[in-house]
């Protein structure tokens, strides 16, 4: 376990790990799991391999389980998936959340899918629900959000820092304890940062671990990332 200022960072299993988060420790989830996809960038093929437990969700119950177990009662959770498993995502999340609403996170540009026979996608989705009820610190916002996607220098599936930030404004104040058991390359640690919440965020691979622990520390010491 690393420990930067205000960040804890552990490599492994967030299934696992998760075990030693007290019951209602935590004032919001934020979270960007493997959409069950078998995803892999073809964009940068040489540079980033296939992402871990991306090929089954048999694992997304038990981590909606635990994530309603260490968030505080009256939390919110914010979890980003595509329209491709959203049915499988939204049973798993309505068993340990009410629903609040599905956001459209539409992006400045499309990606590829099939050229000649498919829209083009250029949207993704984030659940967004409550344990218990959490009202709005912000103003209330729509529930169609336009933010410009990353240039995914960090990781393939790497979520824009702004677009992170509206989010935890809206659902904690300063010092709030903000949770990402996916960190990937730790963009959620970075919005935490720049807000001034705390944060715990687990990572299984060893290398976007590094990178996560490397984009904070720069953050916490008002580098780039911000
Ligand atoms: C969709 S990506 C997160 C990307 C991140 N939001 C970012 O901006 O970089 C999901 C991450 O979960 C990690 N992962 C997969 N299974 C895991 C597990 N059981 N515990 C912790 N991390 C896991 C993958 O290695 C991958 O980096």
């Amino acid at each position: 376990m690393e420990n930067i200022e205000k960040c804890e960072l552990w490599q492994g299993d967030c299934l696992e790990l998760m075990k030693d988060i007290p019951s209602g420790s935590v004032d919001l989830v934020l979270t960007d799991p493997p959409y069950g996809m078998g995803f892999q960038s073809h964009r940068r093929k040489e540079v980033y391999a296939k992402i871990k437990n991306d090929t089954s969700l048999e694992w997304l119950d038990g981590y909606f389980a635990e994530c309603n177990r260490i968030l505080k009662d009256d939390t919110a959770i914010y979890c980003f998936c595509s329209w491709h498993n959203v049915d499988i995502f939204k049973k798993a999340f309505e068993k340990y959340f009410k629903l609040k609403n599905i956001i459209v996170w539409v992006k400045n540009n499309h990606g590829s899918g099939d050229l000649k026979a498919s829209y083009a996608p250029k949207h993704e989705f984030i659940l967004y629900g409550n344990k218990g009820r959490r009202t709005f610190y912000g103003k209330r916002m729509e529930d169609v959000i336009f933010a410009n996607k990353t240039k995914n220098e960090n990781h393939p599936t790497e979520k824009p820092i702004d677009l992170l930030e509206q989010f935890i404004n809206n659902s904690t104040e300063k010092k709030s304890v903000v949770f990402d058991g996916f960190m990937g390359s730790g963009s959620t640690g970075v919005a935490c940062v720049n807000t001034n919440r705390r944060f715990i965020g687990i990572e299984l691979d060893e290398g976007y671990f590094n990178i996560a622990k490397q984009r904070i520390d720069e953050a916490i010491k008002g580098g780039a990332n911000g």
